[in-house]
């Protein structure tokens, strides 16, 4: 199924899987695809009033440039439609044609090891305490002038984990051939260097 170099990482909310894939993408050449975007994307339409398998099926490469998609609303709305399997499933081929690309590509999301690129040559599961990764995403927020409290994000990030790990179809979890990356004592660069480092052996 994957033509080129494919490499999946997978983990909970704010774990640090966009910042490592883009580290990794941007080391080997390969493009970079931020799955969650999608359902961000669905979720944003939801709350504006369309249907969500309506708004998956249509939706378009531009409607994730949008910097909107980053707030916890979308973000709760987003884990919202993506129990829907009809929502799941409209989204798969576009997925799977970018990790075919010829040049290699890095997928990360909840479900790439699992459902939707079983046969990565890499799959990383990125993870890190509930606390730390809330600790994160405030800092993150707050930065951007999102004024939630810790104690909200918190709650937030734990309802989402709890969304995704428990529902029925490819709920979160690690794939049995990956690599488990807990990022909580680690800095940005010691994530990627262990990313990088088992990437180069796996080429
Ligand atoms: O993509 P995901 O939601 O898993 O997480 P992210 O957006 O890559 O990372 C969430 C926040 O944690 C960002 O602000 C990162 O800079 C930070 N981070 C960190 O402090 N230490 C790490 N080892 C990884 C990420
Ligand atoms: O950046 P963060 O890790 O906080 O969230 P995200 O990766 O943007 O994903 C938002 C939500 O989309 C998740 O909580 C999941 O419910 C859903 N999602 C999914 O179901 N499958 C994926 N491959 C990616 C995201």
């Amino acid at each position: 199924v994957t033509e080129g170099f494919t490499v999946a990482i997978d983990g909970p909310a704010a774990a640090g899987k966009g910042t490592v894939s883009k580290a990794v993408a941007a080391h080997f050449g390969f493009a970079h695809l931020d799955t969650g975007l999608l359902y961000r994307a669905v979720g944003a339409k939801v709350l504006a009033g369309a249907d969500p398998v309506d708004a998956a099926r249509t939706l378009i490469p531009d409607d994730l440039e949008n910097d909107s998609l980053r707030t916890p609303e979308v973000a709760q709305s987003a884990s919202r439609v993506a129990v829907i399997a009809e929502v799941r499933a409209a989204l798969v081929d576009f997925q799977r044609s970018f990790a075919a690309r010829a040049g290699g590509a890095v997928l990360d999301g909840r479900d790439i090891g699992t459902v939707i690129c079983p046969d990565a040559q890499v799959k990383l599961f990125v993870t890190a305490s509930p606390e730390v990764r809330a600790q994160r995403r405030f800092a993150e927020l707050s930065g951007k002038g999102i004024g939630d409290s810790y104690d909200r994000v918190l709650a937030d990030v734990r309802a989402r984990d709890a969304r995704d790990m428990e529902r029925a179809e490819a709920p979160l979890r690690p794939a049995a051939d990956a690599h488990m990356i807990d990022t909580s004592t680690l800095t940005i660069d010691a994530a990627v260097a262990q990313a990088v480092a088992l990437i180069t052996k796996a080429r």
